[in-house]
């Protein structure tokens, strides 16, 4: 499977999208569960080196300037909780290095940590030592943005999303499924990114318009299955191909609604595609 073998590589143009969405959208969740509740928890599953090879912000970053810099940060008054997970050593510790310097700029019962070791592995030891015995769990927005297709469990999303305000950012990299959808060495990871075996029936499909629709609507009723209420998706491109897409699960509308907002003031054409490959690095809209 794909994955940079760097500490830090090149941001590339078709992944700005995510960032863009992901920013947009934080602007609306810190406040809305920030003003209602007493604790909210990010968590940067696969939270990379904090930079990209250009100086540009990783997920990690994004998310701390969304909430310090949002003009609602003053009226903020939940716990606002950082949790990056990161499985490579040298990663984990150039993103604590990064984020270092935010520490004392958060208000008092906000926190950040960097941990390293496997999402599957760390992320419910994590969220249970940010719940109080006595009270609902915190609400938690999950970025899931691995390289590939493996560690990223249907299981794991249901655990998730078993919390009543939890919602879900997962990047599904289209492009591997189908690229490897007929290879042994894929089977298992594809089991277990599906909770089930019913992908195959989907691969096996000979039109890719048909067999990407297959494989997407399963996707999104696993994750309906997983607990999920409202699912939507965008793709991002590189070129002409579809390289990975944007699935975000979560069990309120208002969450969906704001996502699509995200989306939509992105791409007002409604139709949101990042295309790349430029060699400005910009973006064009399709
Ligand atoms: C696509 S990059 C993340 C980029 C980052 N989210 C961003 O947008 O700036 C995926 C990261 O996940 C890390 N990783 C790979 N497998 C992992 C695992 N099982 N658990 C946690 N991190 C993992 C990789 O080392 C890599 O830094």
């Amino acid at each position: 499977m794909a994955a940079a073998t760097e500490k830090i590589w090149d941001l590339k143009p078709h992944s700005l999208g995510k960032h863009l969405v992901l920013r947009e959208y934080l602007k609306a969740w810190l406040p809305i569960l920030g003003l209602t509740q007493e604790r909210i928890i990010f968590l940067d599953g696969f939270a990379g080196p904090g930079e990209y090879k250009g100086g540009e912000d990783g997920s990690p970053i994004i998310a701390l300037n969304a909430f310090l810099e949002h003009s609602a940060k003053n009226k903020i008054r939940a716990e606002v909780k950082f949790v990056f997970i990161e499985d490579e050593q040298d990663r984990a510790e150039h993103l604590d290095g990064l984020v270092s310097p935010f520490k004392a700029r958060l208000p008092q019962g906000s926190e950040v940590r960097v941990v390293c070791g496997a999402f599957d592995e760390t992320f419910a030891p994590q969220l249970e030592s940010l719940a109080d015995a006595d009270k609902p769990f915190p609400p938690c927005f999950a970025m899931v943005d691995p390289f590939g297709v493996s560690d990223t469990p249907m299981h794991v999303m249901e655990r998730i999303l078993a919390h009543r305000m939890s919602e879900v950012y997962i990047s599904v990299m289209y492009e591997q499924i189908n690229r490897f959808r007929g290879s042994d060495e894929f089977s298992g990871p594809l089991d277990l990114l599906y909770g089930c075996p019913d992908w195959r029936t989907c691969a096996d499909l000979n039109d890719g318009r048909e067999r990407r629709r297959c494989l997407f609507d399963l996707y999104k009723r696993q994750l309906r299955k997983a607990g999920a209420e409202q699912v939507i998706h965008f793709d991002l491109y590189d070129g002409s191909r579809h390289k990975y897409s944007i699935f975000h699960a979560s069990r309120h509308a208002l969450a969906s609604d704001k996502m699509k907002a995200a989306i939509w003031s992105i791409d007002p054409g409604g139709n949101f595609s990042f295309r790349g490959g430029q060699t400005d690095g910009t973006c064009q809209r399709v």
